[in-house]
């Protein structure tokens, strides 16, 4: 999976509104260490820095060009190029924040109880994940990679799901955990310009389908992706596009001692 930081920046008003919200809902006064993991150009990474200017934030990702742009954006800002599925660092922290991230690693019963293992005690880890797998957005890629003129080529990228639903996570976590804050919401994203919903997966869940095709493939495949999207969501009278778009959020805080 490649990154382009410059399309994933495209929608920046919609990405951090959730990372806003997730923060807001963290109730730590003075955290020493922070890591914020997934975090990608680093423009959510710089609010947690800015939040608590105290404490040593670091930002950690597997997507060399996403750090590039982030180093260069928040020079000041500590960045290390890691796999979230082996976090295990020399310090632990008193927050892990995960903004739109752990939803690319799979088996999430075992990474999230092995992530609160990285925090202190009192310890908070916030995580934001989309949770819009069955919208027509991703329903309809999933479609065309495994109709019969895709699926030898694109078939294997589909893969399950990796988002459970809220009931799944208070399951697993609530034992593990001294609080636990758990929400899921809709934004009715008003997205403008030409294909609106093609330029934002674009920017994500289309990538790694993309990567795995070249030359005239590539443009065959995304219009038919262009013509179903459309369908799914037609430009409104204004000339934007509506594009609801689900996100779920956890909270949970470790007892003290
Ligand atoms: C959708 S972006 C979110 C970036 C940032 N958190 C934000 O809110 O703007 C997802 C990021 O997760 C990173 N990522 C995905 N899987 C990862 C993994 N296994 N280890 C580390 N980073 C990962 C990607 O490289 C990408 O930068």
């Amino acid at each position: 999976m490649t990154w382009n930081p410059e399309q994933y920046s495209l929608f920046t008003d919609h990405r951090l509104r959730p990372a806003i919200d997730l923060l807001s809902q963290v109730p730590l006064h003075a955290p020493s260490v922070i890591y914020d993991l997934g975090c990608g150009t680093g423009n959510v990474t710089a609010i947690l820095s800015q939040h608590w200017n105290e404490a040593v934030v670091i930002g950690i990702d597997n997507s060399e060009d996403m750090l590039a742009k982030a180093k260069r954006d928040h020079p000041s800002i500590e960045w290390k190029t890691g796999d979230i599925a082996d976090f295990a660092p020399t310090s632990k922290g008193n927050l892990i924040f995960s903004n739109a991230a752990l939803h690319w690693l799979d088996d999430h019963e075992k990474l999230f109880p092995k992530l609160l293992k990285q925090l202190r005690p009192g310890g908070i880890m916030a995580v934001q994940m989309p949770n819009n797998f069955s919208a027509p957005s991703h329903e309809t890629l999933y479609d065309i990679a495994q109709s019969a003129e895709w699926i030898d080529r694109l078939g294997s990228l589909v893969r399950p799901a990796p988002v459970h639903n809220i009931n799944w996570y208070f399951d697993l976590l609530s034992p593990l955990v001294e609080k636990i804050n758990i929400w899921e919401t809709t934004y009715f994203q008003v997205l403008n310009g030409k294909d609106a919903v093609l330029e934002w997966t674009r920017g994500t869940a289309l990538r790694p389908f993309l990567a795995a095709l070249d030359g005239d493939d590539v443009d065959a495949f995304e219009s038919q992706y262009a013509e179903r999207l459309l369908e799914a969501y037609p430009v409104r009278r204004d000339g934007s596009t509506l594009y609801p778009f689900s996100r779920l959020f956890i909270v949970v805080q470790l007892p003290e001692g």
